[in-house]
């Protein structure tokens, strides 16, 4: 059952750029290892490599003692080696059996044997908790319950060794608990588990052991209990994050009001909603999933429809129909769901930086010149790590394709910024510059919106915080109540 790893000087070039430069380190089995490194930092090259979906540059992979070449996936789910990806796999419009069973179909003779089929998924959707019907279609479900298809159709390609790759970035926390329980089982029945997160907390709570990779190299190892968060969070970056949140600013009371909704109602989501927000303010958002945050600022933006509300940027009444409408009395929202809604994967980095002020670069001759110039600018501010200013945002690392996706955003200067989750799935070191970067815009006289699950950010940031539960606003804290126990006492109702 134990499947030992071990890597040897395993290098990886994409074209002219090196990602891997000779990383060398072993797994033993039947332990759960934390993967830490910066956005970028090879870790999801390196486990793609492991898994067979990428074959590297030079060096050894080797399983059980024994040099391994796979030539593909399959050839590595052979050995028991299973990937779950950062980004999901799945066929929108086959049902959930289907995609479990992908290219490894079962049969009864010449036949595919459907039932069969559905009957194996429905008993590993009943492992990992997923209430959904087998021949359920996947574009049906919501992000997180794509995450749980995900870990099932890898339970039922019998892994000996699991790599996960940030499972829990669009989990709830009960979800969460749900696959730390799995995971805590299957370690038992020895799986070697190899957990990629930023979530430092739960690679506390959840590994025996962490690895640490910065760019493109191995830097340390260690016992999970030997390390505290802190010190992950500096042999990641490589330097000491120690104050993550700047300095807050006073907020003037005369301050002009940038954003007023009064009375916002979202038929099944949002009830009778009311906030502002100042110039110059961070306001949070805080609530459980399905509180009906998202919904009311898409409901804001036209992108849903609202049965009652007034909604005033810089004291005019608007209408707005889009987001595009939304952008051009200067409101931005920027949706959680990036991939889907924030970025054109295909497209290349500066058509996704320039494509929201088209208006602006529409010109064709300043076009290519002023879109590279914006492009630099994004990647410096924002730090986004990439080798090859003309690739396509498809191949940049998870979180840098969170930064294209802020800097996109920005791009159109509003004075309203809303940011649905703008962390999720980013390294330390770039938390804090999002923090900051959200700082600045504050303080440049911008109101800035933050929607957010993890509550030390909210606190961090904001200079108060609305909380919302079941559609309805509960409390608004201002900078004195701020305290995690009060966030959840009013998120859940037990106030
Ligand atoms: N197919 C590709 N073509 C070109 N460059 C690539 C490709 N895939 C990855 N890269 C580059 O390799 C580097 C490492 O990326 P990788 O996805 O392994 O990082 P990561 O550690 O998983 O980061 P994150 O925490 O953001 O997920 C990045 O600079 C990325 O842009
Ligand atoms: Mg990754």
């Amino acid at each position: 059952m134990s499947l030992a790893i071990r890597f040897d000087d395993i290098r990886k070039d994409f074209g002219p750029v090196r990602v891997l430069h000779g990383v060398s380190f072993e797994l033993a089995p039947g332990r759960i290892y934390g993967l830490l490194g910066e956005n970028g930092a090879g870790k999801s090259t390196l486990m793609k490599i492991l898994a067979g979906y990428e074959t590297a540059t030079s060096g050894t992979v080797l399983v059980e003692g024994h040099a391994r070449q796979f030539t593909g996936s399959r050839d590595a789910e052979a050995q028991g080696i299973v990937l779950i990806h950062q980004e999901f796999n799945l066929a929108e419009h086959l049902t959930i059996a289907q995609n479990m069973y992908l290219g490894h179909e079962k049969r009864r003779g010449w036949f595919v044997d459907d039932a069969a089929m559905r009957a194996d998924a429905a008993r590993y959707l009943a492992q990992v908790g997923l209430a959904k019907a087998p021949d359920t279609r996947v574009r049906e479900l919501i992000v997180a319950e794509k995450q749980m298809v995900e870990i099932a159709k890898a339970l039922s390609r019998r892994a000996r060794l699991l790599i996960m790759d940030e499972p829990t970035a669009t989990l709830t926390p009960s979800e969460t608990e749900r696959l730390f329980t799995l995971m805590t089982k299957l370690k038992a029945d020895g799986v070697t588990i190899v957990y990629i997160s930023h979530k430092l907390d739960e690679v506390e709570r959840i590994t025996d052991e962490v690895i640490v990779m910065r760019d493109g190299r191995f830097v340390a190892r260690s016992e999970t209990a030997a390390l505290a968060r802190q010190q992950m969070a500096n042999l990641m970056v490589g330097r000491d994050v120690s104050d993550m949140f700047p300095a807050k600013l006073t907020v003037s009371a005369d301050a002009p009001l940038a954003l007023q909704v009064s009375g916002l109602t979202v038929p099944e989501w949002v009830d009778d909603l009311s906030f502002d927000v100042r110039a110059g303010e961070v306001l949070g958002f805080a609530g459980l999933v399905g509180a009906g945050r998202t919904e009311a600022f898409e409901a804001i933006i036209g992108l849903r429809r609202r049965t009652a509300g007034r909604i005033e940027i810089g004291g005019h009444r608007v209408d707005l129909k889009s987001p595009r409408d939304a952008m051009r009395h200067g409101l931005t929202y920027l949706s959680e769901d990036r991939k889907g809604k924030g970025l054109h994967v295909n497209l290349s980095l500066q058509d996704n930086v320039t494509l929201m002020t088209l208006e602006r670069y529409a010109h064709p001759l300043l076009d290519l010149k002023a879109g590279r110039a914006a492009l630099t600018k994004a990647v410096g501010e924002f730090g986004i790590r990439t080798g090859d200013l003309s690739s396509r945002a498809r191949m940049l690392s998870g979180g840098n394709q969170q930064k294209l996706a802020l800097a996109k955003f920005l791009q159109p200067d509003p004075n309203v910024i809303v940011l649905d989750e703008p962390t999720r799935g980013v390294d330390v070191g770039a938390k804090r510059d999002i923090y900051f970067l959200i700082h600045r815009l504050a303080a440049q006289g911008r109101a800035v919106i933050v929607i957010s699950s993890e509550l030390i950010e909210l606190i961090g940031l904001c200079h108060r915080v609305a909380v919302m539960r079941a559609g309805r606003l509960q409390a608004t804290l201002t900078l004195e109540h701020l305290t995690e126990e009060e966030l959840i006492a009013h998120a859940t109702g037990t106030h």
